[in-house]
């Protein structure tokens, strides 16, 4: 089949790519040029772990094209996926869709033959009205279908993801639409067969999305205080996450604590989900509570760094490891280690920032640029422990674990390790000598 994809960001890529190894004509489209041209040298615009090796393979195969045209992209294509942003906007926190309607408007001429257009991007619920009358109105003899298609890639495992889903839930009415999408999953039904496909109206499937995303914000919100509770109880969190998790209406997953939620998608649609519910006058009262709960929880970690910050140094260093909002992404979006970065800056003007992550690097120098005279970019770990007053560990990289505490115990001024990720050995680190603060666990 030739699809057709307009967005060639976080979800746009890794579909592309995925579609292409499924054997289907993907063409990626965006506007940003140097992107393209980019992608179109082979080479990824963002990391995902197996995103390079699968996106070289299918351009070499010609499975995959990029181009900046809309129409170049668009000829001949049976499906077109949106999958352009929808960030929040700054005041309202509504979804901002000027993105979307901007391709939708964009694409509408160059409809030629029955067409279906998928929603990728998440969006308010009523949003493929909107878009069926922009594209009406730009091409008012246009024969197509627009579906809501949510994805639910996960930031660092998108490739895994979309190879591996759990359900694909499709938008629609329309008869032939659903033949188009049936045929377009197929070769991927075929590898997991038990991947469910799920037929729903497009408003069910807009919401489907929120509410997956906020139910799950709300899991972690629950065990993210829990573990506040297990601290002051002198329970475990982990073993308290176990015997919830053996209870098959509970499930294991999505039961880690850490210093509160951050990417891309669960802060923001939230706040969207919510927004949307106090325009039709609804109380989405446990939705609300998680994302004022966050928000104290990510200040209160910065709290307990600062808290632990010895008070006879003029100018404290705080070695921070971890800047992206998870491990497996370079994406610093929303991340807690950012925000609790920001807190601990503007709550002591004292204090000095050496930061290490093993990708995230240059999306947080970024983001940090204005506070250059205060944060220090490490090389390494090791790097980031020199001279400073206490390791605060931010995501959960794997090597973090390796982190030779032997040797940190020799170059750090005060040996304290606030992990808000549980990453290092708690064990190990009390016997090295380290005042070490983890989360939800006894003797903190
Ligand atoms: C989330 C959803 O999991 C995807 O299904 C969805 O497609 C995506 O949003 C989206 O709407 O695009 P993502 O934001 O990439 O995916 O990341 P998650 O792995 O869900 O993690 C979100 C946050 O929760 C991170 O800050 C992570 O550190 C935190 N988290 C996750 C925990 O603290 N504990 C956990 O057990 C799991």
């Amino acid at each position: 089949m030739q699809v057709a994809i307009i967005g060639t960001g976080y979800v746009g890529l890794p579909t592309g790519v995925g579609l292409a190894e499924l054997g289907h004509n993907v063409a990626c489209i965006d506007q940003d040029k140097t992107k393209i041209e980019k992608l179109q040298a082979g080479e990824v615009t963002l990391y995902e772990d197996g995103l390079a090796e699968l996106l070289s393979k299918n351009h070499k195969s010609g499975h995959i094209r990029f181009t900046s045209s809309m129409q170049d992209g668009l000829a001949n294509a049976d499906i077109v996926l949106i999958a352009v942003g929808t960030p929040p906007h700054p005041v309202t926190h509504e979804a901002d869709l000027k993105y979307l309607y901007a391709a939708a408007t964009e694409l509408a001429p160059y409809i030629s033959r029955y067409t279906v257009i998928a929603t990728k991007s998440t969006v308010p619920i009523g949003t493929g009205d909107n878009i069926e009358a922009l594209i009406r109105k730009n091409n008012p003899r246009a024969n197509f279908d627009v579906i809501s298609l949510p994805e639910f890639l996960r930031e660092g495992f998108a490739v895994h993801d979309f190879f591996h889903p759990d359900r694909i839930v499709v938008g629609t009415n329309s008869t032939q639409a659903r033949e188009l999408i049936e045929k377009l999953y197929a070769p991927l039904l075929e590898r997991n067969p038990q991947t469910k496909m799920l037929f729903v109206n497009r408003r069910s499937s807009e919401t489907i999305k929120y509410a997956s995303n906020s139910f799950l914000a709300i899991k972690l919100h629950f065990i993210n205080e829990m573990a506040d509770f297990c601290e002051k109880t002198g329970a475990n969190i982990y073993e308290v996450a176990e015997g919830m998790g053996l209870d098959k209406r509970i499930g294991p997953k999505f039961l880690n604590p850490g210093p509160g939620f951050g990417g891309s998608c669960f802060p923001k649609d939230t706040l969207a989900i919510t927004f949307m519910a106090n325009q039709y006058d609804v109380n989405l009262s446990l939705i609300q509570a998680t994302i004022d709960g966050n928000r104290n929880r990510i200040n209160n970690m910065a709290k307990r760094i600062l808290d632990i910050l010895p008070n006879d140094e003029s100018e404290p260093i705080i070695g921070v490891l971890g800047l992206a909002f998870k491990n497996g992404t370079d994406d610093c979006r929303f991340s807690p280690a950012m925000r609790i970065i920001e807190h601990v800056l503007n709550q002591n003007p004292h204090v000095k920032l050496q930061v290490f992550d093993p990708k995230a690097m240059e999306n947080a120098k970024e983001l940090l640029s204005s506070q250059k005279a205060r944060v220090t970019f490490c090389e390494n770990m090791e790097q980031t422990c020199e001279n400073a007053d206490v390791i605060a560990v931010l995501t959960e990289w794997k090597e973090f674990k390796q982190l030779d505490l032997a040797k940190a115990a020799t170059t750090l001024r005060h040996l304290n390790i606030v992990d808000c990720r549980n990453i290092i050995n708690q064990k190990a680190a009390l016997d090295f000598g380290f005042n070490y603060l983890g989360i939800g666990l006894p003797n903190n």
